[in-house]
């Protein structure tokens, strides 16, 4: 008999049944939140160019999209909006009848039972570019947090289901939840952009979204990326302030960050799997030169695994898809 003193970790490997037993993290379709950008402009869908398989639909369009969704058994949606026209105050983001109120409206309608989370945000709705109002070159706080609480009110009156706040503001979390308890929404959940960094991995968003920064860039309110004590800061306050769940963004970088944001708070966690990290994947896929499905399977497994409770990706269709083929 062999005396030997090591471990035996490949007991647990020894094939698929005794892999599925002891597995410590599984995705699930329930964990995914579908990004749709919609567009006031009447024209056909148009696929993003840096995003294969993303497409800008207009509203009579959002009813097959939401079927094939729902086929799938993705129920939760985040949505961006496309406006035709743009000021420097991002009237189209708060008006009772802007792009992202209107689809809100037409998905309620269609399939009450999908969540709708309504992004709140005004840089797609500024002639600059910018998450909130302009004066001499800088981004106003206060001010802009007046027309967020607006934006914000507008999209839980149009039905929105959950409230996604995601300009980075200092106090949004407050201030959008004492508008929406004054306009009797106590119940409307706020799933805040609680730590966002100031990143190139945004790239193709602002191609898809048409909100790139007309001068200057983000970074006097978006986070560094050098910086992990800040985005616990920032994570407290806005728990404190009375966040539902907590986003951190971008997610294949912040693999650290989802961590430590999970050790410090009971709250849910969510990854958002940003453009550029779809991107990255769908241009080396095309290349032949990864295996896309178990690149994707393995990436988004590894946000769960850091701590996330649920992973906003563009991925969300092929993901569902895969699980069902592998049922
Ligand atoms: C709006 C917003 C952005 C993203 C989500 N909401 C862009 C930005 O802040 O520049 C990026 C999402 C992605 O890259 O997929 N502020």
């Amino acid at each position: 008999m062999l005396d030997k003193h090591f471990d035996r970790h490949r007991r647990l490997r020894s094939s698929a049944t005794m892999r599925d037993l002891v597995r410590e993290t599984v995705l699930h379709k329930e964990d995914l939140i579908y990004p749709i950008f919609v567009k006031e402009e009447n024209t056909p869908k148009s696929e993003v160019t840096s995003m294969p398989g993303v497409y800008q639909y207009p509203l009579h369009e959002l009813e097959s999209e939401v079927k094939e969704l729902l086929d799938l058994g993705i129920k939760a949606v985040i949505l961006f909006g496309l406006p035709d026209d743009k000021d420097d105050v991002g009237s189209g983001a708060y008006h009772q009848h802007g792009i992202v109120q209107e689809a809100t409206r037409v998905i309620k309608k269609l399939a009450p039972e999908m969540l709708v989370i309504a992004d709140t945000c005004l840089c797609e709705f500024t002639d600059h570019g910018h998450c909130g109002v302009i004066k001499e070159g800088s981004v106003l706080n206060d001010e802009s947090l007046e027309l967020l609480k607006k934006t914000a009110v507008s999209q839980a009156e149009a039905g929105a289901d959950i409230i996604a706040p995601s300009n980075m503001m200092d106090g949004f979390v407050k201030v959008i939840r004492e508008g929406l308890d004054e306009a009797g929404f106590y119940d409307i959940p706020i799933m805040s952009y609680a730590v966002k960094y100031a990143s190139a991995f945004y790239g193709p968003f602002r191609e898809a979204a048409n909100s790139a920064p007309q001068f200057g860039d983000r970074k006097t309110y978006q986070m560094d990326p050098a910086n992990r004590l800040e985005a616990l800061r920032e994570a407290a306050s806005d728990e404190k302030e009375g966040a539902d769940f907590l986003i951190v963004k971008p997610s294949l970088s912040y693999m650290d960050i989802i961590r430590d944001v999970r050790n410090q708070t009971n709250l849910p966690v969510v990854a958002y799997n940003v453009s550029g990290e779809y991107a990255m994947v769908k241009a080396a896929s095309a290349n032949g030169w990864i295996d896309e499905k178990r690149i994707v399977l393995e990436m988004l497994t590894s946000m769960k695994r850091a701590g996330v409770s649920l992973i906003i990706t563009y991925f969300a269709k092929d993901v569902a898809t895969y699980l069902r083929e592998d049922a």
